[in-house]
């Protein structure tokens, strides 16, 4: 086996997200231009922004549950070529008909890279850097989305019939960088051990424990119960649901609380406000930077708290930061006071990059037992993106009949049902080992058969 610095192997462990957020930035750009060459009309513009929403259903819930049972590591180099594949046939679709399909299969590789970073993050990650290491997910999220907007910036100067094709081709350029990281990748240890590949496993861990850290994690990892592979079924069996209602909760109002919508709105919000288109686009990339910088600071301070009074903190920081973007927007505020929109709408960013935006992914890489952690992640995963595609397809049509005002109203009532659910229902991570986390999961199961905990209630840590 290669030996790589653990460095590198967090690095390619964590590209996968630039791609998901390459992709998902690029097109806010990009779409003005296909639609000029295609002449789409509003609904097939819906649809090819959405396309890869559903792509990323499938893949979450194809590529996760496949790295249980053929390894992290090649799944993540199967993601890495559908990821090519897809932005070489955007690039070069001669009509609607190839671009919606390509963008489906760039969406599958993005669904799958959603499942598979956390998961085998997570797994390669020691303890007491687990949720440092994988917010690194999030901020390659963050990173992809800047560089997509910058990529569009960059090609915007060209003939608007090829500038869009080299916004959506230039993906394929990170996707090889990730396929040939991930020749190099090692296989997650974890899986190594359920597989019973002890060696193995120990040689990962020397590429990134001392070597008494490796010896008494693979020990842990040998005296965890006989770990059969596990599907739907086990998935959704009593022993699994506190963390299955964590993964799908947390999904769920990471979404509504309205980030995507907020990042889309921005350039509208810096144009009402009375720059221009090219000012605007700067506007974009200073935000875009600012939520990098937020990232990186949230990966080192991640481990200071625990991820509950993380969540917490950035539930509460969002809903205050929603409710003066709905009374600032209500007001149709001018001069001085519109640029204290744009700082109300930095601060809701700030809160959403140090807290919901990097927690929700590790934490669903983190709640599941190794015998369905793929499946569990994928499953979280597609509740994420489903409900991404939900308040993507809600928006138009809630904009019909409601103000902006009481949309960032009803974001922020989200907000704080997310946080009364991180209350009741989240336990803490943080510090536990995987397999401590698995032990906890099968004590509550245990305790609510024999009536030691009331059914239906949750762990509180
Ligand atoms: C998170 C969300 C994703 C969003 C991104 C933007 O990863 O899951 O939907 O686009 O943050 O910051």
């Amino acid at each position: 086996m290669r030996k790589i610095s653990p460095r590198l192997i967090y690095f390619f462990g964590a590209l996968g997200g630039l791609l998901f957020g390459y992709d998902t930035g690029v097109i806010s750009g990009a779409i003005l231009y296909v639609q000029r060459t295609l002449g789409l009309n509003a609904l097939e513009e819906g649809i090819v922004v959405s396309s890869v929403l559903l792509g990323a259903m499938i893949g979450a819930m194809s590529i996760g549950p496949l790295s249980d049972r053929f390894g992290r590591k090649k799944m993540v180099m199967v993601a890495a070529l559908i990821f090519f594949i897809g932005s070489l046939g955007s690039a070069f679709s001669p009509d609607f008909g190839v671009l919606v399909a390509s963008r489906v299969v760039l969406g599958v590789a993005v669904g799958g890279a959603s499942a598979l970073v956390p998961t085998y993050l997570a797994e390669v990650a020691p303890a007491k850097m687990r949720g440092s290491l994988t917010s690194l997910n999030q901020l390659m999220v963050m990173t992809g989305i800047l560089m997509a907007y910058l990529v569009n910036l960059g090609f915007s100067g060209l003939a608007h019939t090829v500038s869009w094709r080299w916004m959506l081709g230039f993906a394929a350029l990170p996707s090889a960088i990730l396929f040939i990281g991930g020749i190099f990748l090692p296989e997650s240890p974890r899986y190594l051990g359920r597989i019973k590949k002890f060696d193995e496993a120990l040689q990962v861990l020397n590429m990134l424990r001392t070597p008494e850290e490796a010896k008494a994690e693979l020990a842990e990892m040998e005296n965890a119960k006989d770990v059969k592979l596990g599907g739907f079924k086990e998935l959704f069996s009593k022993f699994v649901r506190p963390a299955l209602i964590i993964g799908v909760g947390m999904a769920i109002f990471q979404q509504f609380m309205g980030i995507n919508r907020v990042l889309y709105y921005a350039p509208t919000i810096f144009k009402t406000i009375g720059m221009g288109d090219s000012a605007s686009l700067m506007g974009t990339v200073g935000l875009g930077t600012v939520n990098v910088l937020i990232t990186a600071w949230a990966v080192r301070v991640m481990e200071t708290r625990g991820r509950k009074e993380w969540l917490l903190i950035g539930g509460f920081g969002m809903a205050v930061s929603l409710i003066a973007l709905s009374i600032l927007t209500s007001l149709s505020v001018t001069g001085i006071m519109s640029y204290v929109t744009i700082v109300a709408m930095a601060f809701y960013l700030i809160f959403f990059c140090a807290t919901w935006g990097p927690i929700m992914w590790t934490m669903i890489g983190e709640v599941f037992p190794l015998s369905v952690r793929g499946v569990g992640v994928g499953f979280s995963s597609l509740i994420n993106w489903g409900a991404n595609l939900l308040v993507s397809l809600m928006f138009p049509v809630l904009l019909e009949h409601f103000s902006m005002p009481i949309i960032f109203g009803a974001f922020a009532i989200m907000c704080v049902l997310g946080s009364l659910f991180v209350k009741h229902f989240v336990f803490e991570t943080r510090g536990r080992s995987l397999e401590e986390i698995e032990s906890m999961l099968h004590q509550r199961a245990k305790d609510s058969a024999t009536g030691a905990v009331p059914h239906g209630a949750m762990i509180q840590h």
